[in-house]
């Protein structure tokens, strides 16, 4: 009976120790590191069991210590020891600045050893598309077995923008209790149609021959040129193509030219490419190719605006000025219409890029060419 009820009371310290650590943990620049402050978290170090809580001098030497260089090994080890409090704002900060680094993931899963995982789960709230895909994919990496709770019920709320609910599914997807729930939303028709992609390369992948089996009843990756099923992300990402190859692919069958530029040749609708190597992994390159509208770079939103005369126009806003709005097409096309003519404008959750780029390539084609943009890099 005892320890029933003293579980969420420790749970409620823990938590409320969190919160309180909120209010001095504006970290703009880092105090001074003074050589006293490093002596005295060496002698820290070497204490097997020292309460750092019970010495106010060595707990600001600490911090001080932490704050002056985040990201470093011995910044881990002590948060990892101690699980300061008082850090949680700056290990958030720092992890969704570095969310797809292995350093990015561990101060993640710091935040959940502090149980102040609410933190991150506010941040996928976040505005900011960015900040939340970030948070979204941290839980996914460091969630344990809170990832399904926290991540389920935002990949089903069509509150949230699509690249934030493809990072959950992504997360999920990389336990078997995901895996399933994932499943369940299949089976029961309940998963949103623009997650079908990414669930289909979750699921078809697992690990797990019954859900990989049932999985197939419901869902299919994309047809390519030769009729064939895509494969797999996780199977594309282990092959290797020839570079010259892609790049053929890039300026023929891929038509990826009539709208990215490499090195000046190229047409300018979407983001100039030729340092897309040094960006994107080989996986996020798959992905941006596959499924672009799972994560829409920044400024390269699409709109439609339907005209008083009923002509529609989707493409790149390009200009907004006070008078008039210019839409770049997908064909390259600008068009701009003035303002007391336009009856609807409207940002799209699409990207402007096609979706279902697959079908002009065979999977050996698209593994060369993405071979081939994994070359650009910056010189
Ligand atoms: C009709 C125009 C169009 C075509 C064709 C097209 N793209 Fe795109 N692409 C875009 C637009 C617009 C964006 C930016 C919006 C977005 O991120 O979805 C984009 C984004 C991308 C990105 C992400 C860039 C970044 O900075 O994150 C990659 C990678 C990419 N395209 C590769 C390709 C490849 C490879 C092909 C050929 C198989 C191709 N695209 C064909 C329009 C196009």
């Amino acid at each position: 009976m005892f320890q029933k009820h003293i579980f969420p009371i420790v749970c409620l310290l823990l938590a409320c120790s969190c919160v309180v650590a909120e209010e001095n943990t504006s970290t703009a620049t880092p105090p001074p590191l003074t050589a006293k402050d490093k002596l005295i978290v060496e002698t820290v170090l070497r204490l097997k069991s020292f309460d750092i809580e019970s010495s106010k001098p060595a707990k600001e030497a600490l911090l001080r210590y932490l704050r002056a260089q985040p990201g470093t090994d011995s910044y881990f080890e002590l948060l990892e020891r101690f699980k300061l409090a008082e850090m949680a704002d700056d290990l958030l900060e720092f992890s969704l600045s570095h969310s797809d680094q292995s350093n990015g993931v561990r101060a993640a899963k710091i935040l959940f050893s502090m149980e102040c995982e609410a933190r991150l789960r506010s941040a996928i709230d976040s505005d900011n598309l960015e900040r939340s895909v970030a948070a979204a994919t941290l839980v996914g990496h460091a969630g344990g077995d809170k990832t399904v709770p926290l991540l389920l019920p935002i990949l089903t709320s069509a509150k949230y923008p699509r690249g934030v609910r493809t990072a959950a599914v992504a997360g999920i997807g990389r336990r078997t209790d995901g895996q399933q729930a994932l499943l369940a939303l299949v089976t029961d028709g309940k998963l949103a149609e623009d997650l079908k992609f990414a669930a289909a390369n979750v699921l078809l992948s697992s690990d797990q021959d019954a859900i990989q089996q049932r999985a197939a009843k419901y869902l299919e990756l994309p047809a390519t040129a030769d009729s064939q099923p895509l494969p797999p992300l996780e199977t594309l990402v282990q092959r290797r193509g020839d570079v010259a190859a892609g790049a053929i692919v890039f300026r023929t069958i891929g038509t990826c030219n009539h709208c990215h530029k490499v090195l000046g040749e190229g047409k300018d609708v979407g983001p100039d490419l030729s340092e897309i190597g040094s960006k994107l992994s080989r996986e996020a390159m798959y992905v941006s190719i596959l499924d672009p509208s799972a994560a829409v770079s920044h400024n390269f939103e699409t709109y439609s605006l339907l005209t008083d005369d009923g002509s529609a126009i989707t493409g790149l806003l390009i200009n907004d000025s006070e008078d008039a709005v210019t839409l770049r097409t997908a064909e390259g096309i600008d068009n701009t219409v003035r303002k007391d003519e336009i009856e609807i404008l409207k940002k799209q959750t699409k990207s402007l890029m096609p979706q279902d780029l697959q079908r002009l390539m065979t999977a050996d084609q698209l593994v060369n060419l993405v071979e081939y943009t994994m070359t650009l890099k910056k010189q």
